[in-house]
Formats: structure tokens, sequence, C-alpha cells
């Protein structure tokens, strides 16, 4: 029997391995093992964990990728690292990297440039957690402040850049950070090779990007979901229509390390690897931030909040019912992208309707 669901999938299928073979991507599977090779010495392996309780919620056997234990609280340090080597050495009279940066990628592109000995400017935006500009500047990097908003941030950049001179080094759209970010694709599939899913937050696109042209050149079968805030939900409006759309004005989430919009050189990969996004309310974010605390004694911030929540709503199971004809439990990894928590948040964390 002709089965057009299946056919128009496995025509996607081929259509996304030529692809990934095409060098029409900013990031190969190639750059990103080369990556892995790059900063292994400079970036831990953290663990995989597991959760009953989150596998009786969901339904599924739930594994937790604990990048909160990441040097610098977060998975950012891969994809900082491997651009500050290779800055290193392609540019060896460069003596300065400069971001912008919510919080979490400041703090490794200041720890990657200390342990190189470059200078770093990280420029935040000053609503940006106290924890995180404390962390920054505790790695040795300067901090310059700016308001809130995309523009700002990149005006602040080319400011400093102007000024001190040095590269910039972009959070989510630089290639060679994109490729270090993939790494930790490389690693679920060593730690969970049986895995069928895996979940992750997505903001400018770097991490999930990377992690699926990693994890589809080990087993294309693989499903990669996004996972985003309702209030910053770019990456659903763009894969929706086709059409790479930011967010209108920056976002008010408690996931403040999401609320960037995905960019020029991440689109591309979301577009065609990216099987799936799936949005999530504020309410569902804090009360999945919640529950991995309590149950699973991790300390997450609520931009790792916003993958569980993914995995416990559902549009989880609907999304899954696409790809999976049957309805048995799936091997799912969730990644816990980090665990930089500013504690003055604990009222609005605590706050959530039921
Ligand atoms: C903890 C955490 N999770 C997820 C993200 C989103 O990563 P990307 O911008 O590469 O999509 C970030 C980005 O700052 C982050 O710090």
């Amino acid at each position: 029997m002709f089965r057009p669901y299946h056919f128009t999938k496995i025509v996607q299928s081929l259509a996304r391995q030529q692809a990934l073979m095409s060098s029409s991507y900013c990031c190969t599977f190639e750059d990103v093992t080369s990556a892995m090779t790059r900063i292994r010495p400079y970036v831990d392996k953290t663990p995989m964990m597991t959760s009953s309780t989150l596998n009786k919620m969901s339904g599924h056997r739930i594994f937790l990728k604990t990048e909160n234990f990441q040097k610098t609280g977060s998975f950012k340090l891969r994809g900082a690292t491997n651009a500050v080597l290779k800055i290193k050495q392609d540019l060896p009279d460069v003596s300065c990297v400069v971001c912008d940066s919510s919080g979490n990628h400041g703090q490794a592109l200041a720890r990657a440039a200390q342990s190189s000995d470059l200078k770093c400017y990280v420029v935040m935006p000053e609503n940006s957690p106290k924890c995180k500009i404390d962390a920054v500047k505790g790695y040795g990097a300067n901090v310059v402040l700016c308001e809130a908003s995309e523009e700002a941030r990149k005006r602040g950049a080319d400011d400093v850049i102007k000024q001190h001179g040095g590269v910039y080094v972009s959070a989510s759209q630089n290639p060679d950070v994109i490729k270090g970010q993939g790494t930790l694709g490389l690693e679920i599939m060593e730690q969970n090779p049986e895995c069928e899913v895996i979940v992750a937050a997505v903001g400018g696109g770097g991490m999930i990007s990377g992690i699926a042209t990693a994890v589809k050149g080990v087993n294309s079968s693989v499903k990669v979901i996004a996972a985003e805030p309702e209030r910053a939900n770019d990456c659903y409006i763009s894969k929706k229509t086709g059409v790479l759309t930011p967010n209108p004005t920056f976002p008010n989430t408690i996931a403040d390390a999401v609320k960037v919009s995905v960019g020029k050189n991440t689109w591309p990969m979301i577009r065609d690897l990216i099987d799936d996004v799936i949005t999530v309310s504020e309410d569902e974010i804090k009360h999945a931030t919640l529950l991995v605390w309590e149950r699973c004694k991790l300390v997450i911030e609520p931009t790792a909040g916003v993958a569980v929540a993914a995995v416990l709503s559902e549009n989880f199971n609907k999304s899954l019912s696409k790809f999976f004809p049957n309805s048995k439990p799936k091997n799912v990894t969730v990644v816990l992208c980090g665990g930089n928590v500013d504690f003055a948040i604990l009222p609005e964390l605590l706050n959530c309707s039921s």
C-alpha cells in the first residue's frame, strides 16, 4: 500500500542526509569530531543520570545529560573553548576576545580566554542575573553592561572592539562555537547509544544545531526536538513558516538564556535537521525547574527547565506520534543545559499557579 506519510519521511530523510554532507552548513559532522579532539582536555564529560519520577510522569525512559555540572555551569564551555583554541591556532597575534551574552557564554568565553592567556570583554544586558555577572568577572573578564535588547548588545560589542580591538565570538552563530556545542551530541550518543529522541532548549540555536549535526551523523534516525518558551517562540514560528522569523521584541521569560533569536548561521541546520519544536508556558517552565530541584536533587536554571517541561507536556506525545507509529515508551535524552541560577529569582520561581 502506498503510504504518503512514510514516503514523505523517507524523501525528507534522504534530503537531510544529502544536506548533511553538503557544504551549505557552517558545521559538519567531521567538524564536530575535530572539535571533540581539540577541547577534550579542557571540558568535563558530564554524567548521564536517570529519574524514576520523570519516567513515571512522562511515560518514557528519561536520561538527563547534566551539563549543569559542566565547568562554568553550562554546556557553553564547549563552544567557547573550541573557538578560543581555533583563534590561538589561526590568529596567533590576537590578544583579546569579545562577546555579548546574558551570562553563560560570557562565563565560558572568560574562562576559555583566561586558560589561553587572552583578554576578554563581555557585554551583558543590565538585567542579567547577578550570579552570572559576578562569575564572568570571577574568570577575569571585563564586563560592560548595556540595555536589555539584541541591538544594544551588538552595539555594545562593536563599541568595545572599536575601543580595545579583539575578535568577536558570537554565542550561537560563530561556526567554531557551534562545532564545540556539537560535542554534546557525540557524548550523548556515546553514553546513551540506544537514544531515540533528544530534547534541548533553543535560543540562538548553536547548541541544538551542533547536537543535531553530531547525532544525525552517528544515527540519522534519532529525533532532535527543540524546546522553547511560548514567550520567545521564534524557532517555532520559523519552523512553521519555513522562514527565519526573529522575536519581534526582546522577550520576557524566566528562561533568561533563550531570549536570543535563532540566527542566520544556525537557521539552515535548524530548518533541515530539527524534527520538531515544542513551546511551553512560564508556569510549565517553573514547575519543571522546581521538580528537578526537588525530585532529582539537581540545581538547574530555568532554561534547562524548558526542555524538561517540553517532555512533560501533552504536545511531546503528540510530536512523538508523528515519528513513531507505536506508542511504546521511548528512550529520551533531555539536556540539562545549565545550572547558573540567580537565587533572587526564587520568589518568582515559587510563584506559579496551582
Ligand atoms: C543554559 C543555556 N541553555 C540554552 C541556551 C541556548 O543555546 P543557544 O543560544 O545555542 O540555542 C543557552 C544560551 O545562552 C544557555 O546558556
